[in-house]
C-alpha cells in the first residue's frame, strides 16, 4: 500500500471511530499478502477485532461507572471464581451458581447476604455485581451509609429527585453494610424511598452482619424497618452464611473471646 493512501485510510478510519481497524490494519495488511488471504477474511478478522475491542471497552466502562457514580466504588475487585467453597459450606452453590445466569435481574430479585464479618458477603456481592457489568447490565455500588448521606445531602439543593434516580436507575443496586454503623435519623425513610422505588422494577443485592429480626433496631424504626423486608424478601434469594472469617482464619485463637455478636439467631430462609 503507499505511504499516502495508507496514512489518509488510517486517518479515515479514526474519523469513523474505528480505531482497532486503524491499529490493525498494517500488521494484517501484511499478513495477508503472505498468506493469501481473501478480501473477505481480511475484513472479516479486522472487523471482529473491532467488535471484541469495543466489548471489552464497554465491559471495564461499566465496571468504572459502577465504582465511581455515587461516591463509592467497588471497594476491591473481586471474582467469584476466587471463592473457596470449602471454607464457606454454608454457601449453598448451587443456589450461587443459579444466580451467576443472572435471570435475577431479568426477574427484579433480591439477593440477601447475611452473616458475620468476614464470612465473604462483600465478595460474593461484588462478584456478582462485576459478573453482571460483564454481561451489560448497568451497576452501581454504595455502602448503606454512603447512599443515605448522598440522599440526605441532596435535600439541601433540592438535587434529591436526580439523586435518588442514580439509585433507581441501574439494573442492579448494591447495598453494602447494612448494620454497622449507626444510620443517621431520617436515614430509614431514605432507605424506604429507594427499595420502594426499586419494588418489582430493579435487583438489589444487599448485604448485613444483622439478622432480620435487628433490623428495627439497626433503622431506629420497627415499622419502617418491617416496610423495607417485606419488599426487600418478597422475591429474594437469602444466604445466611453462617461460619468463621476468612480473615482471621489463621488467628482464630486471638478472637475467641470476643464473644458473637447479633447474628447469633436461626434465620428462616423465606425461599
Ligand atoms: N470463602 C472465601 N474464599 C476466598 N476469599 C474469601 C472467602 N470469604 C472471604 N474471603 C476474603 O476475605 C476478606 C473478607 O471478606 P468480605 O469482605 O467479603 O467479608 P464480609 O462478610 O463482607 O465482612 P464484613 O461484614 O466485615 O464486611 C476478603 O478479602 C474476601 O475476598
Ligand atoms: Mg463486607
Amino acid at each position: 500500500m503507499a505511504t499516502e493512501s495508507y496514512g489518509q485510510l488510517v486517518m479515515e478510519l479514526r474519523k469513523l471511530r474505528l480505531p482497532t481497524i486503524a491499529e490493525l490494519l498494517d500488521s494484517y495488511a501484511k499478513q495477508a499478502v503472505t498468506s493469501n488471504m481473501s478480501y473477505v477474511d481480511f475484513l472479516s478478522g479486522l472487523v471482529f477485532e473491532e467488535v471484541r475491542s469495543r466489548e471489552r471497552n464497554g465491559i471495564e466502562s461499566r465496571i468504572k461507572s459502577a465504582s465511581h457514580s455515587v461516591q463509592t466504588k467497588f471497594p476491591i475487585p473481586k471474582s467469584l471464581d476466587d471463592f473457596d467453597y470449602g471454607f464457606q459450606p454454608s454457601v449453598n452453590k448451587k443456589k450461587l451458581a443459579e444466580l451467576c445466569n443472572l435471570r435475577f435481574i431479568d426477574n427484579r430479585e433480591n439477593v440477601m447476604l447475611l452473616g458475620s464479618p468476614g464470612v465473604g458477603k462483600t465478595h460474593l456481592a461484588i462478584g456478582l455485581g462485576v459478573k453482571a457489568c460483564e454481561s451489560g447490565y448497568k451497576v452501581l455500588f454504595t455502602t448503606l451509609n454512603d447512599m443515605i448521606s448522598v440522599l440526605m445531602s441532596s435535600m439541601a439543593d433540592n438535587s434529591f429527585p436526580a439523586k435518588l434516580r442514580t439509585f433507581i436507575q441501574p439494573s442492579l443496586l448494591i447495598v453494602d453494610e447494612v448494620g454497622y454503623l449507626p444510620v443517621p435519623k431520617e436515614g430509614a425513610n431514605f432507605l424506604f424511598h429507594v427499595v420502594s422505588k426499586r419494588y418489582e422494577i430493579g435487583s438489589i443485592i444487599l448485604t448485613s452482619n444483622k439478622s432480620f429480626s435487628y433490623w428495627g433496631e439497626v433503622l431506629g424504626d420497627n415499622v419502617i424497618a418491617s416496610a423495607i423486608l417485606d419488599r426487600l424478601l418478597h422475591h429474594s434469594t437469602v444466604f445466611n452464611i453462617r461460619g468463621d472469617s476468612y480473615r482471621l482464619r489463621e488467628k482464630k485463637e486471638l478472637t475467641k473471646d470476643l464473644g458473637s455478636n447479633a447474628f447469633g439467631k436461626e434465620e428462616k430462609e423465606p425461599n
